[in-house]
């Protein structure tokens, strides 16, 4: 196809704003799938994302398009869209698929407006210079406020409201009018089709019969089967098995030429690689330069994972090799835990990550985990001059601390205005800077903060939609680290601390911590037969402290009278429960303690 006739775009919206719906129905319009077998949210593939209603991993699909010029005469378009993942752990991913595309279709949900995730995505797609046409969706809602909204997008983008357009994913209303507007608006990709192939490596899938799916966008030259290509990042060379396009099943092709989208398959096993963000050439007479940047995915968030029941763990290890085919970004490596025996200290690049991570390995292996608190990243420096990386608590370093720097990122928050107070309360006590505000409309107002990232993962979310009745979003990015004033807080039972309940957290906080977890561990750990001290500690000096009072537990006393049998059956049972039950010192604390401790509610 020549680059004339070929339009790349990419749909940007704030989660739930109708993005998959609106793309099944350009699915439908353009006759790629039949009314018949389509299927609800034809591009979200996995089980999970289907039944969580979010698009984790991209698909991109061929759509062909015919426009009527002025002069009366048809002519075939071949349009690609490019499905972004929608959350903001994922924003490297993002801005690749991004930079693989010329333009975007802005989706505003027509009764919500703009939300956090909108705006973030906008600015993304600006910086890789897109064509922005503005959509309000969901125009067949009773609630929809067009004209409200269509103020607020041409305001954030600088157009005219006129030029907003109206559609209903749902039922089809104005998309082939936006379908036109592609065509018309969005720039043709240029490239020089007599240079050595270069293509952008935007997404890549393992598949359990064909390998790894990498899917491309041709920049210069052209890719063809059979060839040896070079993936310049990892310097490795491949052969091109097969090279296609979708549409909207993988179809194979004679090759992909300037600007095209599609896929290659070089029969690599694993993603890694076959990396986003890569740029791939020919072996032999190659492209010396890259197409922007490479970046390795940098984990942002560890957490442990333990399997509940101990024989699990080799489940769990074999899990987690499969889900790793999949997923570059997820790293892990064993650990051991005094509470919660073996398992896997993962790093995550953020909290949905973490989420989908550990739903999938539960759902799809049949696995019951118990997760530990997350962690972000601590650089320590002591004293001496030595610094250690910290991702988890029980690595932090004993002996004198010169400095602590935590990761810091950039939140947006938008909300409607009368909850500003509710929220510049709540992110001053995690520690936030604001940094401006702005009105997006008179009722609704974006604020822009620095905080750290631990104050983040720690149930920022819950707490900032309870304090808005759920109509803030949110969005951050990490822009970098910070010193603060951060010390450990161990947990201590009978004077044996309990790895799992150590946490990092700010000096200020440390004893709120320390008397919460005492107050409820001392609810959730039985009596015992002698007195149990719980304190909360910082280093050797304790903060907080509870105990349990000493009891003699008879279970034989229930039942004076002579059955023997019915005497034994409750020996067995008490055994059973036993086997539940973890020693720390001669503490034993049922599993269930571990949990419900662990939980942040
Ligand atoms: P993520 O994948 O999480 O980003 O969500 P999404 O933006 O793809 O949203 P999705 O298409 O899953 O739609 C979210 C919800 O809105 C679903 O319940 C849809 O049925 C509904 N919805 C989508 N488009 C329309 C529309 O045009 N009108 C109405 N009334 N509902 C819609």
């Amino acid at each position: 196809t020549q680059p004339e006739r070929i339009r790349n775009f990419c749909i940007i919206a704030h989660i739930d704003h109708g993005k998959s719906t609106l793309a099944d129905r350009m699915l439908q319009l353009t006759g790629v799938v039949d009314s018949r077998s389509m299927r609800a949210q034809y591009l979200d593939r996995m089980d999970i994302e289907r039944e969580r209603g979010i698009t984790i991993k991209s698909q991109n699909v061929r759509l062909p398009w015919a426009v009527t010029n002025d002069a009366g005469v048809k002519e075939d378009f071949i349009l690609h869209l490019i499905d972004t993942p929608g959350h903001v752990d994922f924003t490297y991913e993002v801005s690749r698929s991004l930079a693989a595309c010329e333009g975007a279709v802005l989706l505003v949900d027509a009764a919500q407006g703009i939300e956090a995730q909108t705006l973030a995505n906008l600015y993304l797609a600006l910086e890789n210079n897109l064509t922005i046409i503005p959509v309000l969706n969901k125009i067949d809602l009773p609630a929809a406020q067009p004209e409200r909204y269509a103020a607020e997008l041409a305001h954030i983008i600088g157009c005219d409201p006129s030029e907003v357009l109206h559609v209903s994913g749902k039922t089809g209303q104005g998309v082939e009018a936006l379908l036109d507007r592609v065509v018309a608006n969005i720039p043709h990709p240029v490239g020089d089709s007599d240079a050595p192939a270069r293509a952008m490596i935007f997404d890549s899938v393992y598949d359990i019969y064909r390998g790894v799916i990498t899917y491309v966008r041709v920049v210069d030259g052209k890719i063809r089967p059979r060839e040896k290509i070079l993936m310049m990042s990892t310097k490795t060379t491949h052969e091109l098995l097969e090279v296609g396009v979708i549409s909207p099943e993988p179809v194979p092709t004679k090759g992909l030429g300037v600007g095209e989208v599609g896929y290659i398959i070089t029969g690599v096993k694993d993603v890694r690689q076959s990396r986003v963000g890569d740029t791939i050439t020919s072996s032999v007479n190659g492209a010396t330069e890259t197409l922007g940047a490479y970046q390795d995915p940098q984990p942002m968030v560890y957490s442990g994972l333990f399997p509940l029941d101990g024989s699990d763990f080799p489940l769990l290890r074999d899990a987690l090799d499969k889900l790793r085919l999949n997923d570059a970004a997820l790293t892990y490596e064993p650990e051991s835990s005094t509470a919660l025996g073996f398992g896997y200290r993962c790093g995550y690049l953020g909290l949905l990550h973490l989420e989908i991570t550990r739903d999938r390995l539960e759902r799809e292996f049949g696995l019951d985990l118990i997760s530990t608190a997350p962690s972000v990243v601590y650089r320590v420096t002591m004293d001496d001059g030595s610094e250690h990386v910290v991702t988890n608590p029980s690595d932090w370093p004993g002996g004198k601390i010169a400095h602590v720097h935590e990761p810091i990122v950039k939140c947006t928050i938008i909300s409607p205005s009368e909850y500003i107070g509710a929220i510049m309360e709540l992110c001053q006590t995690r520690r936030g800077t604001m940094g401006g505000m702005d009105y997006l409309s008179e009722t609704r107002v974006e604020l822009r903060y620095t905080m750290p990232l631990a104050e983040i993962i720690f149930d920022f979310f819950d707490a900032l939609k309870s304090r808005t009745r759920g109509y803030a979003s949110l969005d951050y990015e990490e822009i970098g680290t910070e010193e603060g004033d951060l010390v450990k807080v161990d947990i201590l039972l009978q004077g044996e601390p309990v790895d799992a309940f150590s946490a990092i957290v700010h000096k200020t906080n440390a004893y709120a911590y320390g008397v919460s977890m005492t107050e409820k561990l001392h609810k959730l750990i039985p009596r015992q037969q002698f007195e149990v001290p719980i304190q909360a500690a910082i280093g050797a000096r304790v903060i907080a402290r509870e105990s349990i009072r000493a009891m003699r537990k008879d279970v034989l006393a229930k039942c004076y009278g002579g059955d023997i049998s019915r005497k034994r059956k409750l020996l067995e049972k008490q055994k059973e429960g036993k086997k539940r039950m973890k020693m720390v010192g001669r503490v034993e604390v049922p599993q269930e303690a571990f949990i419900a401790a662990l939980s942040t509610d």
